[in-house]
């Protein structure tokens, strides 16, 4: 399993980042502990959940439940890298990310996780009715109380990273060390809107990429509808962009001899983010872990950037 120290922080994590987000709710025990037991036997280290996790199925919270259950009777904690979030709607939480909500809502989360601290503590989204210098020396707290290590953004568009940046500096405190984003091979349509969810865009990976700042992308596979016939790639991504990158995909797939979800998989980790992806049976998860394994050539990773319709 490749592995990478995330920017600015001394954590030591796997490439491939399971993303715990029906743990518990969807998925029962026996799933949701073969997904990480195999996981870990696979050379992960990396475990992503939140604090609402997974309200659509359930009442949120499941997924720290049994994620803390798991750990517990693993006695894996030392081993194990955990990131969570806040500010999404929660059981008696808005989405929101004032100071209370961020204090209430990680004592919560350890709870759940039956741990002392988080390593990675994200803002699930942008809430801008709160300063960010409120939000930030929230966290910063956090931080100096031992209860987070370091903590991150997710949903952020890249102009926001920078005026947080600039809090921080300002005011002394901790700075976030990373953005969880929408992030697939496919580009999304200009006009696309995903809600609170905000996709990768140029502008993110220009940031990224001059603030020496760690992307963590989210849900890669689409669910798996790059190939699945059960489920539909989103209209937000329909266009001839796609079917382009699409064909580029596929073609690469049958030369390297690996399936698409795994050349996804090899593609982003081959540029250097780290990528939350999820799995309820084990050949799904067999097969990302191969895809995290395998070894793109710069001239391959050349052309699946380049591939696309002409853009305007
Ligand atoms: N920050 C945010 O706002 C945000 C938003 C969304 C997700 N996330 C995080 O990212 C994680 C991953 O998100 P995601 O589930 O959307 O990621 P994904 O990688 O796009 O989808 C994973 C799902 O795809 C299916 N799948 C995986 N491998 C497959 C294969 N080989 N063949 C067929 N189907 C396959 C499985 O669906 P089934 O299990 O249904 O079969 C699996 O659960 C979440 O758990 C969460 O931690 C964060």
């Amino acid at each position: 399993m490749k592995t990478t120290i995330i920017k600015n922080t001394d954590l030591n994590v796997s490439m491939f980042c399971l993303g715990g987000q029906s743990f518990g709710s969807r998925d029962d025990k026996t799933v949701s502990y073969a997904m990480l037991d195999q996981f870990v036997d696979g050379g992960g280290n990396f475990l992503d959940t939140a604090n609402n996790y997974a309200i659509w199925n359930g009442e949120g919270g499941e997924s720290e439940t049994m994620l803390g259950n798991w750990i517990s009777d693993r006695g894996s904690r030392d081993k194990i890298t955990l990131a969570s979030k806040m500010g999404g709607t929660a059981k008696d939480a808005p989405m929101s990310s004032k100071p209370e909500h961020i204090r209430r809502e990680c004592e919560r989360s350890l709870k759940r996780l039956q741990t002392d601290h988080l390593d990675l503590y994200y803002f699930h989204c942008d809430d801008r009715s709160v300063p960010l210098a409120d939000q930030l020396g929230t966290m910063h707290e956090l931080v100096q109380e031992g209860k987070v290590r370091y903590i991150g953004a997710s949903n952020f568009k890249a102009w926001r990273l920078a005026e947080a940046a600039a809090v921080s500096v300002a005011n002394n405190i901790t700075a976030f060390s990373c953005v969880q984003q929408r992030y697939t091979y496919l580009r999304p349509r200009v006009d696309a809107d995903f809600g609170f969810q905000k996709s990768c865009n140029d502008d993110l990976l220009e940031y990224c990429k001059e603030r020496d700042f760690q992307l963590v992308a989210y849900s890669p596979l689409l669910g798996g509808a790059y190939i699945r016939e059960d489920r539909k790639i989103q209209g937000q991504y329909r266009h001839p962009d796609s079917d382009a990158r699409k064909e580029t995909l596929f073609e690469i797939a049958l030369e390297v001899g690996a399936t698409p979800n795994q050349v996804i998989l090899a593609w982003l980790t081959g540029r250097g983010v780290v990528t939350i992806s999820g799995a309820s049976k084990a050949e799904q998860l067999s097969e990302s872990l191969i895809g995290f394994d395998l070894t793109l050539s710069e001239d391959i990773l050349d052309r699946l950037d380049a591939a696309g319709a002409p853009r305007e």
